[in-house]
């Protein structure tokens, strides 16, 4: 038996509004009650990028009524819930903010209990909520602002194997698009062209492919797309689609070559967990099909199962954030005071060392 516990989660770390309502019964059966998202693509996509003053009026303008939405779908007040989850990093500071001090005021004026989550747990801990998986198991995310593979040893127990020395995967497919003059986000539009294009024309750099360390570096590959944009200039559609086509493929060799040493390392780090091992993607680039057929035929050869939660729950939303609470509190976790602050860095690992230039970003989780 756990206890029942229904939590409302705020997140307005970027350039997505949220709010939802998820529980968990008491035979550990879990229900999301509501997940209302609201993007500000729209807002941002004239910029080719998230604005952070124009993302944090945004957030002001719409999360009261999303947050009243997200209690009226559940069919729940305030005083039905148990407590109060909001993100309150890493992230954009004004949006932030916004999330934290809004979740903050709710929990004074209904006296509940408050839980100041961080993103990257949300993100990390999903697949529990989806698959009922349980720990250890290997997350990799890769999303416009980050690119890590976690070990997720249980909650609040979080090691950083490897991320991005440079940019975020998502980071390099949005620069790519916009160099070769495609619409922003740049990944969708990466991954449409690609479908017409020959992956076998140019020969990309997969950098620190064969190295023993689990970090990724994606700017040379960027480099490496602008030199070769600029020497056949004007580009065709063909042209657009075979680069496209050759990125894809440098980094789905490069995921393939990362991704295999870490699965490698978790077997040889955890021989018998009881049940068969498990690799979790999260974040808006595991929509890529490409990436995702080569991550699960990696999961295939090396006995892990794939999990890529429903693209919803992948992408920014406050399922997860509500979830991360209710999970801290469900462990008996102290809730935080409402003098909690808002940081727009904070990794999930905290003895992994800060890499030169990651998050560099750091927006976007
Ligand atoms: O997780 P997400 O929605 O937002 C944050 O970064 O927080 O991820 C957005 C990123 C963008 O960089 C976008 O270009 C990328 O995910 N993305 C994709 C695809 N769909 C979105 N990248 C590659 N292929 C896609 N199909
Ligand atoms: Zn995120």
């Amino acid at each position: 038996m756990v206890p029942f516990l229904r939590i409302l989660g705020i997140e307005t770390s970027c350039d997505e509004t949220a709010a939802a309502v998820v529980e968990r019964d008491a035979e550990g059966h879990s229900k999301v009650l509501s997940d209302v998202v609201l993007s500000q693509l729209d807002e941002h996509s004239a910029y080719g990028g998230v604005v952070p003053e124009i993302a944090a009026r945004a957030h002001v303008e719409a999360l009261d009524e999303l947050i009243e939405e997200a209690l009226a779908r559940a069919n729940v007040s305030l005083a039905d819930v148990d407590a109060i989850a909001a993100t309150s990093g890493p992230g954009l500071i004004g949006g932030l903010l916004v999330g934290l001090m809004t979740g903050k005021a709710i929990a004074r004026a209904a006296g509940k209990p408050l839980y100041a989550v961080n993103h990257l747990e949300g993100h990390a801990l999903t697949a529990r909520l989806t698959d009922g998986l349980s720990f250890p198991y290997l997350m990799l995310l890769v999303s416009g602002g980050h690119t890590q593979l976690i070990l997720v040893r249980g909650v609040g127990q979080y090691e950083r194997w490897g991320t991005t020395i440079d940019d975020a995967l998502g980071e390099a497919f949005d620069k790519t698009a916009k160099l070769l003059g495609l619409p922003y986000p740049g990944g969708p539009a990466v991954e449409r062209m690609a479908r017409d294009g020959n992956p076998d024309r140019f020969n990309f750099p997969r950098p620190l492919v064969g190295e023993a360390r689990l970090d990724f570096s994606f700017s040379g590959l960027k480099t490496a797309v602008r030199q070769a944009a600029q020497e056949i200039a004007p580009l065709s559609d063909q042209d657009v689609a075979d680069i496209c086509a050759s990125f894809q493929k440098a980094i789905s060799r490069t995921l393939k070559d990362r991704i295999g040493r870490g699965l490698q390392r978790f077997k040889a780090e955890f021989p018998v967990t009881g049940e068969e091992p498990a690799l979790v993607v999260a974040g808006g680039v595991a929509a890529n099909l490409e990436l995702r057929g080569t991550l699960q035929a990696l999961c295939d050869k090396n006995g892990f199962r794939f999990i890529a939660p429903p693209l919803n729950l992948c992408t920014d939303n406050a399922v997860m954030i509500a979830w991360a609470g209710l999970e801290r509190m469900a462990t008996g976790a102290a809730p935080d005071t409402l003098d909690v602050q808002p940081r727009s860095r904070w990794p999930l690992d905290s003895n992994a060392e800060t890499l030169i230039g990651f998050g560099k970003r750091g927006a976007k989780a």
